[in-house]
């Protein structure tokens, strides 16, 4: 039976991405281009983590945004992509680690909906489990660790501030401000500035949503 969780698998998405060209989760590139270019300019390095088949990457590229590296823990995805967009790169690797990337080497990190599928097994958007925090604690390290001092990781989301902003905040490194898209649901871009305090947001945050702020090794 078909379930949420199996989104969380990489086998899934390598038997998915042999059949599929082209998907685009939570939102297509028109919707959220006014929003994300706010933020980001044609001279800027980008890595586009979990980039999967969305042409988030292609239609930034068309815009004069030539310097752009795609990563996915798919063989099967990033081995189509290299031969159908040879003027980018493709970069196997896990977000978790992003062990193939050198320090300090993009300007902006950026994602679109794969938060999203290393959440899928959690039964409370209130409670995270511990598996969950520590996942996300080793991808905004990972994340972190790519960026220059003064760099921007952009996450394209449809899960609410109350819940996003504190998991954003469980990391040091950053400042995190939130910006929407949409008519009638609304989307959030999550802008992280490295190198800015998260001041009083972590107060806010730690009396609203606690869990998402608790060390990762309490259960
Ligand atoms: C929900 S899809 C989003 C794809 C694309 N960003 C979009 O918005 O259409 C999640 C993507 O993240 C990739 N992915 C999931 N977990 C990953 C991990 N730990 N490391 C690298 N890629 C991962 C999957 O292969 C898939 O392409």
């Amino acid at each position: 039976m078909e379930s949420n969780a199996q989104y969380a698998e990489r086998d899934y998405w390598e038997s998915r991405f042999e059949k599929e060209s082209h998907y685009e989760w939570l939102a297509g590139f028109d919707s959220y281009k006014e929003v994300l270019l706010k933020y980001i300019n044609p001279a800027q390095r980008i890595l586009h983590i979990g980039c999967g088949s969305s042409d988030l990457s292609m239609r930034l590229y068309e815009l004069g945004f030539t310097n752009i590296a795609n990563v996915d823990f798919s063989e099967t995805l990033i081995a189509s992509r290299k031969k159908e967009y040879p003027e980018m790169e493709w970069i196997c690797d896990d977000i978790t680690t992003l062990s193939q990337i050198t320090d300090s080497s993009y300007d902006v990190v950026l994602e679109k909906a794969t938060i999203e599928a290393l959440l899928v097994k959690e039964k409370s958007v209130w409670s995270p489990s511990s598996s969950a925090l520590r996942t996300l604690d080793a991808v905004w390290a990972a994340v972190s660790r790519v960026l220059v001092p003064q760099g921007i990781f952009l996450s394209i989301s449809f899960t609410q501030p109350h819940f996003r902003v504190p998991a954003l905040l469980r990391s040091p490194a950053w400042n995190v401000q939130t910006d929407l898209f949409g008519e009638f649901f609304h989307f959030f871009v999550y802008v992280c500035r490295k190198g800015e305090g998260n001041g009083e947001m972590m107060e806010r945050y730690a009396k609203m949503s606690p869990d998402w702020l608790r060390s990762a090794s309490e259960e």
